[in-house]
């Protein structure tokens, strides 16, 4: 059973989930995080990036592994989720570049990415905090509905309800990439804690889902309910069809 943690908002969610972050950097200076892209986990990078300028923590030996990339965007993109983690989590935080990862999304090789990231994440001994947003379809990572609960790295379709709600991000609707290469859910419940956060009424259904629904590949987030550690930090909005 997951531990649910409502919040009263964002700010007062991003602040536990850096201080989570920070005790296990303190315990394990080269701790493994797995870092989600999106909207939700924005105020968790800005809280750990004060904490550790702040307390002048030592976070030159952390790694981490993004959850998912889209595949196709032209190198450098500014919504690649390579510079989004750059952005918003390396520079800010002031991590090594060369020890964060992020899938490859070039078409040159995309088709044995998957299996490269899965050994890398493999080499670093495996992820000890995984950061988890989730979807309005139920996904996480970008393992829409129907995704294997065993999945592996991969590249997958995005669905239009992802797309649309991620054009926001982009010039023109048409602009998101139709594929993306993410996480597996097998992946990601090979992390040994998950930290999954959502924000808002428009997220209440797939909280739902994810904690109380069956367990099932039609609802990916469900899948958490596979794994012995699972933290679900939410705002009352977002709680609200528990
Ligand atoms: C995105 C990401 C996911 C993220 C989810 C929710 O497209 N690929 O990792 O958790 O969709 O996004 P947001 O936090 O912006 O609502």
């Amino acid at each position: 059973m997951a531990e649910v943690i409502i919040v009263p908002g964002e700010e007062d969610g991003g602040r536990l989930v850096a201080d989570a972050v920070v005790d296990l950097v303190r315990a394990r200076p080269d701790a493994v995080l797995g870092l989600a892209t999106g909207s939700t986990p924005l105020a968790v990078y800005r809280h750990l990036a004060a904490r550790v300028r702040d307390e002048a923590l030592d976070v030159s030996q952390v790694r981490g592994f993004a959850l998912d990339e889209y595949v196709g965007l032209p190198a450098g993109h500014p919504e690649s989720y390579r510079k989004v983690i750059e952005r918003e989590v390396i520079e800010p935080v002031g991590l090594d570049p060369e020890r964060i990862a992020v899938p490859a999304g070039g078409l040159d090789g995309v088709e044995t990415a998957g299996e490269r990231y899965e050994a890398a994440i493999r080499e670093a001994g495996g992820i000890d905090l995984q950061i988890l947003g989730i979807g309005r379809t139920g996904h996480i990572g970008f393992n829409e509905p129907g995704s294997s609960l065993a999945s592996a790295t991969r590249v997958k379709t995005l669905t239009e309800q992802t797309r649309a709600d991620n054009a926001r991000f982009f010039d023109s609707p048409d602009d998101v990439p139709m594929h993306c290469i993410t996480q597996g859910i097998g992946t990601i419940l090979r992390a040994r804690h998950l930290v999954l956060l959502a924000f808002g009424a428009a997220k209440a259904d797939a909280v739902a889902a994810a904690v109380e629904g069956p367990v099932s590949t039609s609802a990916p987030g469900s899948a958490v309910q596979l794994h012995p550690h699972v933290t679900v930090v939410v705002d009352e909005a977002a709680a609200g069809a528990l």
